[in-house]
C-alpha cells in the first residue's frame, strides 16, 4: 500500500515581531540590567551585557520577522517571555487549538473529514503538559475514532512523525494519519540571551497522509521514501523536564530553556544533512539533478544555501530551495512543512522534491516525494 500526502494546513498566529521591535526591547533590557548592576560591573564582579542589532540578526540568519502567540510579554523588557494564561481543564489547550485549526485546513485541502482518519500524531519540540497526550485531545476535538500519540524529536519531529504515519498507512494500521506540529517556540526561547533571542517563532502545521487508493488521481504527493538519522550532540540542548523540581538549585536557570552552540551546529549539521539527502536519493535510484524542490528546515538562510549547494553541486535558486524563515524565523519542526505548504503550487505531475528537517539530537529526517 502506497502512502500519499493528500493535504497540508498551516496555522499562523496573527501577532508578529520585527527584528527592530525585538532588538529595541532587548536593548532596553540590557540598559536596565547594566544600570541595576552598575556598581558590580565597575568592580568587575558582573559582566556588562552587550546590545543586539538588527543588521547582525538579518546577516547571520536571514530572519526578518516572526509570528508569535503573544507579543506584549516578549516585548516587555522587564518580562521577556510570552504571556499565555493557564486554562481550565474544560477548555481546549493552546496547542490543541492551534492543531485543530491546521488539521481542519489539511482535511479540507484533501477533501476528507474526520471520519476518514484513523490516527493523530502530534509531533513537536515542546509539549505543554506531561499527559494526557495532546494528540488524544486533538483526536477528540476533531471527532476522530482511532488512536493518537505525541512524539518529540525536536526540529525533526514532523519528518519523524511522517515516517510513523507512512508506516501506519503502509502496514494497514490506519487508512489516514494526521501529523500535526504545534510549535510554540517563543515559550522555550531565552529572550534575554543575545546569541539566540531572535531565533524562533510560533506556528502549527498539519499533514494528512493517506492510502493512495483513497485519493483522487493527481492529488497530492506520493511518498517515495523516508530516511531518518540521529547522532547524539549537546550542541542544542534544553534541560527542562519533570525532574527539575527534585533539585531546587537548578530551577529557573538558563539551561532549562533552549541553548545552542550555533556555529558548531552550522558546521557539523550542514554536511551531515547533505550526505543524508544524497544517500537517500541514491537508495531510491535518484540523482540530485532529478529534484525540482528542496523544502529544507528553516533555521538559517546561509546554512540552507550551503546545504542546497552541497546537494545539487551548484547554487540553488529561491524557487528550488524556498525560504520562509524571513517571515516566520525558526519554527522548529514546522519550518520545512511550512515551506512545503506554501511552495508547491507550481509543481507538475512527476516533479520530485525532498522535505528535510534537521536539529537537536542531532536529528535529520528526509522525505522524498513525487507530485502526482
Ligand atoms: C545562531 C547563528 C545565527 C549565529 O550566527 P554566527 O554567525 O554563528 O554568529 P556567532 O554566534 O558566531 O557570533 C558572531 C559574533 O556576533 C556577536 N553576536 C551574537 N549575537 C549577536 C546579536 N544578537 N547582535 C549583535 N551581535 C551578536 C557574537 O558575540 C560574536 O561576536 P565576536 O565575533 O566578537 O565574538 C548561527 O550560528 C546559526 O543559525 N547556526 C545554526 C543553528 C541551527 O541550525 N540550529 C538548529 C536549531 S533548531
Amino acid at each position: 500500500m502506497k502512502a500519499v500526502i493528500s493535504g497540508t494546513g498551516l496555522y499562523t498566529p496573527p501577532a508578529t515581531i520585527t527584528n527592530d521591535e525585538l532588538v529595541e526591547a532587548f536593548n532596553q533590557f540590557v540598559e536596565l540590567f547594566n544600570e541595576e548592576h552598575a556598581e558590580a560591573i565597575a568592580r568587575g564582579e558582573v559582566t556588562a551585557l552587550q546590545p543586539s542589532s538588527t543588521e547582525f540578526i538579518e546577516k547571520a540568519s536571514g530572519i526578518k520577522c516572526r509570528h508569535v502567540v503573544d507579543r506584549e510579554g516578549i516585548l516587555d523588557p522587564r518580562r521577556m517571555k510570552p504571556y499565555i494564561p493557564e486554562r481550565s481543564n474544560d477548555e481546549p489547550s493552546v496547542q490543541c487549538e492551534m492543531a485543530v485549526s491546521a488539521a481542519k485546513q489539511a482535511l479540507e485541502q484533501a477533501g476528507k473529514t474526520a471520519a476518514d482518519v484513523d490516527a493523530v500524531i502530534v509531533a513537536c519540540s515542546n509539549l505543554q503538559r506531561a499527559y494526557p497526550a495532546v494528540a488524544i485531545e486533538v483526536q477528540s476535538a476533531l471527532g476522530i475514532d482511532g488512536f493518537a500519540y505525541d512524539m518529540n524529536v525536536a526540529c525533526s519531529s514532523a519528518t519523524f512523525g511522517l515516517q510513523a504515519a507512512v508506516n501506519s498507512v503502509e502496514n494497514g494500521a490506519a487508512r489516514a494519519v494526521l501529523v500535526i506540529s504545534p510549535e510554540i517556540c517563543s515559550a522555550h526561547l531565552n529572550f534575554r540571551d543575545r546569541d539566540s533571542h531572535f531565533i524562533f517563532g510560533d506556528a502549527c502545521t498539519a499533514i494528512l497522509v493517506e492510502r493512495e487508493e483513497q485519493t483522487r488521481p493527481g492529488q497530492g504527493f506520493e511518498i517515495l521514501g523516508t530516511r531518518l538519522k540521529t547522532e547524539f550532540s549537546n550542541n542544542i540542548r534544553n534541560n527542562f523536564g519533570f525532574l527539575n523540581r527534585t533539585d531546587e538549585s537548578g530551577v529557573g536557570k538558563p539551561d532549562k530553556l533552549f541553548i545552542q552552540q550555533g556555529r558548531k551546529v552550522f558546521k557539523e549539521v550542514s554536511p551531515l544533512v547533505a550526505q543524508t539527502i544524497q544517500a537517500h536519493l541514491e537508495s531510491l535510484s535518484l540523482s540530485p539533478n532529478d529534484l525540482s524542490r528542496l523544502w529544507l528546515h528553516q533555521a538559517n538562510l546561509n546554512m540552507n544555501q550551503l546545504i542546497a549547494k552541497k546537494v545539487l553541486g551548484r547554487e540553488a535558486s529561491l524557487q528550488e530551495a524556498p525560504v520562509i524563515l524571513d517571515e516566520y524565523a525558526n519554527t522548529s519542526s514546522a519550518g520545512s512543512v511550512i515551506a512545503f505548504h506554501k511552495h508547491q503550487d507550481d509543481l507538475q505531475t512527476g516533479d520530485l522534491g525532498v522535505i528535510c528537517s534537521f536539529g537537536a539530537g542531532y536529528s535529520i529526517g528526509s522525505v522524498v516525494v513525487r507530485h502526482r
